[in-house]
């Protein structure tokens, strides 16, 4: 099979240095006060601390607005933290950021791609970015998506013609095709149908088998980080409730059920049973 570059042999970084490594991260928005109209600081990340080994899959749950997008973003060195530390690899994210960014790939439900250009022209652009010759890209793209489930004649379209479920496998190509070192997975599969999310959960655990690959995912899916992930952490407003394996959360947060459904409304600090009378009332 094609390989690619192996980016952190010439490193030099020892096996035991955490893939990431995060130190009382704060990051603020500022927002319109609408009945004063005036700009007030809202914490998206409010202080978070974590350490994911190397080979880990890290599954992060948590409600809408409560800081998971922010801190994969922090990590992608696409937004500068207020304070704290970042650190890939033992590299700090400000000062090694053009490092920092061949180590890690990300792949988000708004992926960033040239919309008018064909899935391969996409790909070669991005791999041309990270050093891998645009024919092992080409070979190992048409593999990774057929994998996926995507039919190879869809490479050759403009990306604005293919569903958002369509993109986001090649978004999860892209990240693939580069070494992916620390990959970070913003809910990859939302959208999904259930046989292109069960694929791309198998494909997650294929990479971290095969390519001595860290995996940050988040997902709204319960079923998802529990099947997959090795530790999870539920996030609220900005900040971790809890990270352990999903079998101790659930022994200890899980209810009676023991589901880790239960484990987040616990841990957000709602019961189940007024969310579901909630979502019947009015
Ligand atoms: N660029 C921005 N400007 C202002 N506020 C922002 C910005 N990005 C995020 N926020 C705010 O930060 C908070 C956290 O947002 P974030 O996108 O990290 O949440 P999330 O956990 O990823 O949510 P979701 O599950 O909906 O994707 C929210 O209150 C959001 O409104
Ligand atoms: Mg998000």
């Amino acid at each position: 099979m094609a390989t690619v570059p192996d980016m952190l042999g010439p490193l030099n970084i020892s096996a035991d240095t955490p893939a990431l490594r995060i130190r009382g991260v704060e990051k603020h928005f500022r927002e319109k006060d609408p009945e004063t109209g005036r700009w007030r600081p809202v914490a998206a990340v409010a202080g978070l601390d974590l350490e994911v080994p190397r080979g880990e899959i890290l599954g992060i749950l948590g409600p809408n607005g409560s800081g998971k997008s922010t801190l994969i973003r922090l990590v992608a060195t696409l937004l500068l933290a207020d304070r704290g530390r970042v650190e890939v690899f033992g590299l700090d994210v400000e000062r090694n950021r053009l490092l920092v960014r061949r180590l890690i790939n990300r792949v988000s439900v708004e992926a960033s791609f040239f919309k008018k250009l064909t899935a391969a022209e996409n790909l070669a652009y991005a791999t041309g970015l990270y050093g891998v010759p645009n024919r092992v890209a080409q070979a190992r793209a048409r593999e990774i998506l057929e994998r996926l489930g995507l039919p190879a004649k869809k490479l050759s379209v403009p990306l604005e013609q293919l569903s958002r479920g369509q993109q986001q496998k090649v978004a999860i190509a892209r990240a693939l095709l580069t070494s992916p070192t620390l990959m970070l997975l913003d809910e990859p599969t939302t959208g999904l149908d259930p046989k292109s999310r069960r694929e791309v959960q198998e494909f997650v655990l294929e990479v971290r088998a095969t390519h001595d690959a860290t995996i940050v995912i988040s997902t709204h899916d319960m079923d998802e980080a529990d099947r997959i992930c090795d530790r999870v952490a539920i996030i609220n407003a900005g900040r971790f409730a809890a990270i352990d394996r999903s079998d101790r959360l659930k022994a200890r947060w899980g209810g009676s059920a023991g589901t880790m459904e239960q484990v987040f409304f616990t841990l957000i600090g709602e019961h189940l049973d007024e969310a579901d009378a909630e979502e019947g009332g009015d």
